[in-house]
């Protein structure tokens, strides 16, 4: 009994002796410690006072008649009574928005962390120190792009706020560098000498073939969008609605692992490749996850999985594509496009691109232009604007984004690179799809 009464006495001794005139958050002063004649007064003397934020703080005997009285001033102690400050209690504080922090405390800019450091342990100074990694979302960007006179306009997007340009460029693209093989890959030439419509857009030549923007989330997985997203267009469009299917990137993503690396990218040779000598579900029976799950399909499995659509007259679910082919010539893809539907298109994604909200984008040169990605993407017809040739693109950051999804961006001068790697899958996409 008498060991629980003195317990419980020393614990209410030390919760009276946490005086509240210590705490951190005031200004520390110095207050009672100003060179006045008699900074310290005896009894109660109202006029021995100090501002203090918009109140008054006391160094009279009175204002600490007992411990849970706080209104002494932050210094009191230490100058009246002699007591040993706290050491962090002297430390100048870090300013931030007027707010004051302490060492240790930490605050976010955009995406980097600042923390609050002692910059000289006897002054007690201190200083915000923060990391200095590009953000997604640059002010340069934002302010730089909206200038009049600019074809396309930029936009703060919350969902990049606060993410390093670094993860982007890899969570939201996800094409692997070309090898010098797939590069060298050799080309389709139509040159076909016809008329071309100033505009042409597959949305509308096709209303109901072609599939709905996707939203890749922060997976790297443009690799396996846009290879179901061309093959779906194409088996629609060719089958001329007979196949009108989504197919499932899942089904890339989760199945066709040898060599690739999920949401940290994959090879569009080889993405190609697997939905060619594989196939591809469609959507439904496999829906995207945005990350690497266990493929539930047996890799050479020819029946109808569980759930899923056989193609017409087929006894397995996998939808099969051609080889793919490289278009080089503006003239070339546009011909493609409207003679079999959208092509796969790999353009360069510098920071400035991720701002992108309307208009024909062409890269700026506003933010960061060191880092950049490898983006795959999706082109579904073209048009021209004030004199500005473009393409109509699709690409995987969800209908939010851009235009609907969508974007355009200069046409004939290889901007971004859109131009330099253009994939078709030859129109006789598989003999055994044909009807
Ligand atoms: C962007 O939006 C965030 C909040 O989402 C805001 O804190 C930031 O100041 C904005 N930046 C610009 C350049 O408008």
């Amino acid at each position: 009994m008498a060991k629980i009464c003195i317990a419980l006495l020393s614990v209410l001794v030390a919760a009276l002796t946490v005086s509240a005139y210590n705490r951190p958050n005031l200004p520390p002063g110095p207050y009672c410690g100003l060179p006045s004649a008699d900074p310290c007064c005896k009894n109660r003397q109202d006029d021995c006072s100090h501002r203090i934020l918009d109140s008054l703080c006391y160094c009279d005997e009175f204002c600490s008649r007992d411990r849970l009285h706080d209104d002494c001033c932050p210094d009191y102690e230490e100058v009246c009574l002699g007591v040993q400050p706290d050491p962090g209690f002297l430390v100048q504080p870090c300013i931030h928005n007027n707010k004051q922090y302490f060492p240790g405390d930490t605050r976010t800019d955009n995406c980097n962390i600042c923390t609050c450091k002692i910059t000289d342990e006897v002054r007690k100074t201190t200083e915000w120190e923060c990391d200095r990694d590009a953000c997604i979302i640059s002010n340069d960007v934002v302010y730089g792009v909206n200038q009049p006179g600019m074809s396309w306009r930029a936009y703060n997007y919350t969902e990049f706020y606060g993410k390093k340009l670094k993860d982007g460029l890899v969570y939201k693209l996800g094409t692997l560098p070309l090898s010098r093989e797939t590069r060298r890959m050799g080309s389709i030439r139509y040159d076909k000498d016809i008329p071309y419509p100033r505009e042409f857009d597959a949305r509308r030549r096709w209303p109901r073939f072609i599939s709905p923007v996707v939203d890749q989330g922060w997976c790297g997985s443009d690799w396996a969008v846009v290879v179901a997203g061309v093959a779906s267009d194409r088996f629609a469009i060719q089958s001329n609605g007979a196949e009108n299917m989504v197919l499932s990137p899942q089904s890339l993503l989760s199945c066709n692992v040898r060599q690739q690396r999920g949401c940290h990218g994959g090879h569009i040779d080889v993405a190609w490749n697997f939905a060619r000598s594989h196939g591809l579900v469609d959507e439904e029976c496999f829906p995207y996850q945005a990350a690497v799950i266990r493929c539930p399909f047996h890799p050479k499995s020819t029946l109808v999985e569980d759930g899923c659509r056989p193609p017409v007259k087929q006894r397995t679910s996998r939808y099969k594509v051609g080889p793919p082919g490289k278009l080089t010539k503006e003239a070339d893809i546009m011909y493609d496009i409207m003679e079999s539907g959208p092509v796969h298109a790999v353009m360069t994604v510098y920071q400035d691109f991720f701002h992108y909200r309307d208009g024909v984008y062409r890269h700026s040169g506003h933010g960061d232009v060191t880092l950049q990605g490898l983006h795959s993407v999706r082109i579904v017809g073209w048009g021209e604007d004030r004199g500005d040739k473009y393409w109509i693109v699709a690409n995987s950051w969800g209908p939010r984004w851009g235009e609907n999804g969508y974007f355009r961006i200069v046409r004939g001068a290889d901007e971004a690179g859109i131009e330099s790697f253009v994939l078709t899958v030859l129109s006789d996409v598989t003999e055994a799809n044909q009807k």
